[in-house]
């Protein structure tokens, strides 16, 4: 079987490659296991119990998941939306993640259970809230990680989409073909502010403030809860389409609403951050133009200065140096936890600047991590694993 790669998105995915990506992540989180359980202990703060992880399936979900249960211990409860296969057709890779992870919890004895269910919707937090009172769950973290084209909104019943697009002014880009390297230039119109309106109904922060106040009225966040949602903001070159753009307004939305439910949840002992964490190869970042050629150049700049991280490694500090340090959980001036402090330090900017503006079709695999960024993208999906047959029949289910 083998990757059907149109313009920068997979449409398939392998069902025993992504069980050997999870199952990699899992040993890397066992094989670090000590060094959380030693932060605890140092610092004096509790492991979590119970984790709900709202996008647990793929990114950075799936590595959060992974830490709370493999190196912390945690029953976990997972919620994503997936396409299932048939006979005929491959799922998405997160249905085959969360297979694989549920598959690995039951035989380490953690207990897990995953909802493959729309998680903006309010008959999945009923889902989730019967489940935590019949199991006798109280959450001590709530991991917010979806990313979604779309979310309806439960209370109109409107279906709002979101866009990556720059404000104001047209934007264009450079951007590169996963499969040939072959480059071209994307112009794209700014939002209107409809769109923007919408981009911030998806990706904001409402929908997060929906969850944690269904569950506190529910009784099922244990004393001290925490919650996270994760964000992004990067460096000049991303900024008119990133940050800058339609889908920065829902990220400041989202930061703004941590503010809000840290008060809500200060009676509970409790807290809510937003961790901005470090770029990364997803199915997402594939088709935004010139984030891609930004993350190939960081790639390669990163893994040069022996500075570069995947998804789990960013996940494993957040819980080993950020949740569980000592004292209060450092933040920036914003109340942020950073971990993108790497990708943005003055040398590996210098470096990617230089490669990134440097980047042609014809010098495009030396300037820039070209097979790195391949490969995550490949691994996303279930391919480019060592050890899997690609050349054997799979059974899609
Ligand atoms: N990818 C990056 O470089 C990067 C960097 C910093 C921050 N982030 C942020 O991290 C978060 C997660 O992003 P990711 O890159 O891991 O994305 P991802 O696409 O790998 O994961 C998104 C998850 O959301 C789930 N999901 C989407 N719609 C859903 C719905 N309606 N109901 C239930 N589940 C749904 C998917 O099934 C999946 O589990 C996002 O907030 C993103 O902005 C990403």
């Amino acid at each position: 079987m083998t990757p059907m790669i149109r313009s920068n998105i997979c449409l398939n995915a392998h069902p025993a490659g992504c069980e050997a990506m999870v199952g990699d992540w899992i040993a890397r989180v066992m094989a670090a296991k000590t060094t959380i359980t030693a932060a605890a202990k140092a610092s004096g703060k509790p492991l979590p119990k119970a984790v709900l992880v709202l996008g647990c399936s793929t990114g950075y979900g799936l590595a959060s998941r992974i830490t709370a249960a493999f190196a912390c211990g945690a029953a976990t409860v997972g919620v994503s939306l997936e396409r299932e296969p048939s006979d005929r057709k491959s799922g998405t890779p997160g249905w085959y993640d969360n297979r694989a992870f549920d598959a690995a919890a039951l035989k380490a004895g953690l207990f897990s259970a995953t909802f493959d269910a729309d998680a903006f919707a309010d008959e999945t937090r009923a889902k989730v809230i019967a489940l935590a009172k019949a199991e006798g769950l109280r959450f001590d973290q709530v991991i917010y990680s979806l990313a979604s084209p779309v979310r309806t909104d439960p209370a109109t019943g409107v279906m709002h989409r979101s866009v990556l697009k720059p404000l104001a002014e047209p934007f264009t880009g450079r951007t590169f073909d996963v499969v040939d390297g072959s480059m071209s230039e994307v112009t794209i119109q700014p939002a209107t502010d409809d769109e923007v309106a919408a981009t911030v109904k998806v990706m904001g922060g409402e929908d997060w403030a929906l969850w944690i106040r269904a569950l506190s009225g529910a009784g099922v966040l244990a004393p001290g809860c925490v919650t996270v949602a994760y964000s992004y903001i990067g460096p000049e070159h991303t900024a008119r389409i990133y940050r800058g753009g339609s889908i920065g307004r829902a990220k400041e939305d989202l930061e703004r609403t941590a503010g809000s439910l840290s008060r809500e949840l200060a009676p509970l002992g409790g807290a809510a951050y937003v961790a901005v964490n470090k770029a990364v190869v997803t199915r997402a970042s594939a088709v935004i133009p010139v984030v891609a050629l930004y993350v190939a150049a960081l790639f390669k700049t990163m893994k040069e200065l022996g500075l570069h991280e995947d998804c789990q490694d960013q996940m494993l500090r957040l819980y080993r140096d950020r949740l569980l340090a000592s004292g209060p959980v450092p933040v920036d001036a914003e109340g942020r936890i950073r971990l993108d402090e790497l990708e943005m330090r003055a040398d590996v900017q210098e470096g990617t600047t230089r490669r990134f503006y440097a980047a042609t079709e014809a010098n495009l695999a030396d300037t820039v991590d070209l097979e790195g960024f391949r490969h995550d993208f490949l691994e996303a999906h279930g391919f480019d694993m060592p050890g899997v047959d690609y050349d054997a029949d799979v059974p899609f289910r």
